[in-house]
């Protein structure tokens, strides 16, 4: 088995139901934040964490992410015949050239564990990363960098948290931890969106795992749980019993573009900090008044 990750998954078969009618034809992860989709930050996240194999586990409608990541031929010769030679570098080389891009699919969406099980005959026996593309993550250094920094160090799972409010333990997986060393904790438990009053804690865990391939032994036995579905986490709780797995706190901010609140968030915040239109952008919110509701 290698060591080092070189492979990540990311799980885009979800229906997004909570951006509809935006997301009733085209996937959720192609939402841009300023000017990126989401699917690209987390690509970019990847690629700077050493990855390079990057596996997307797909579903119905989802086309639009395979053609971001593929070569645009008739874009590219539109750029060429107008002489846009700066835009045409550009959309050539958005991605590192020896990346490779798999995709898989996922024939129904049975859940978060289910779509990892997907990847199975892609990632092999190797340690791999698990990107969530709604989860936004801006960190110095990336956070799956970090992640990754962690990996090279403790060879076993690690799962990255965050301290959540109570009445929110519904919408995260939550884990039960002991401290290891400064941002690591050691999981005891987890459990897949607990009532606020079940929560065995309020770290809850975000869209970055790098996970140990015995995951998917586990996630092959696990049943139905909450929603219905196949969860990750039902899999990692299995795993648990036999191998440490490790909590990190990451150093960065998470937009939850999963919500409109979130995805709002991170589009200002983004858009201020963006190198060509920050600082008007910047001008524009300082000035602004908002008219009278009718
Ligand atoms: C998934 C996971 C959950 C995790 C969350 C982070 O849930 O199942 O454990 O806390 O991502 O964003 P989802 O938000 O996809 O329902």
């Amino acid at each position: 088995m290698t060591n080092r990750v070189r492979k990540a998954v990311f799980p885009v078969a979800g229906l997004g139901t909570r951006f509809l009618p935006a997301t009733k034809a085209s996937p959720k992860e192609m939402m841009p934040v300023v000017d990126k989709p989401l699917i690209q930050y987390a690509v970019e996240e990847a690629i700077a964490a050493g990855v390079t194999d990057m596996i997307f586990v797909t579903g119905r409608t989802k086309r639009a992410i395979e053609d971001h990541f593929d070569k645009a031929y008739e874009l590219e010769s539109e750029l060429a015949l107008r002489n846009k030679t700066e835009m045409l570098s550009f959309v050539q080389n958005m991605l590192p050239k020896q990346l490779n891009c798999i995709y898989i699919r996922q024939p129904e969406a049975l859940g978060l564990g289910h779509a990892i099980l997907c990847a199975r005959p892609v990632v092999g026996d190797e340690p791999f990363a698990v990107l969530l593309a709604d989860d936004l993550l801006d960190g110095r250094p990336p956070v799956m960098k970090q992640m990754a920094g962690v990996y090279d160090y403790y060879h076993c799972s690690i799962i990255g948290v965050l301290d959540v409010p109570r009445s929110e333990t519904g919408s995260y997986g939550i884990v039960r931890a002991s401290p290891v060393a400064e941002h690591l904790e050691r999981i005891e438990a987890i459990m897949e969106k607990p009532a606020p009053e079940q929560a065995p804690s309020t770290l809850g865990v975000v869209g970055r795992y790098i996970l140990t391939p015995s995951i998917f032994r586990h996630l092959e036995r696990v049943t139905p749980g909450s929603g219905g579905e196949i969860q990750l986490t039902d899999g990692i709780a299995s795993m648990l019993r036999e191998e440490q797995v490790l909590a990190y706190r990451y150093r960065g901010i998470r937009y939850d573009c999963g919500s409109k609140l979130g995805y709002l968030r991170a589009t200002v915040e983004l858009g201020r900090r963006h190198p060509e239109v920050g600082d008007d952008f910047t001008d524009y919110l300082k000035n602004l008044t908002l008219p009278e509701q009718t």
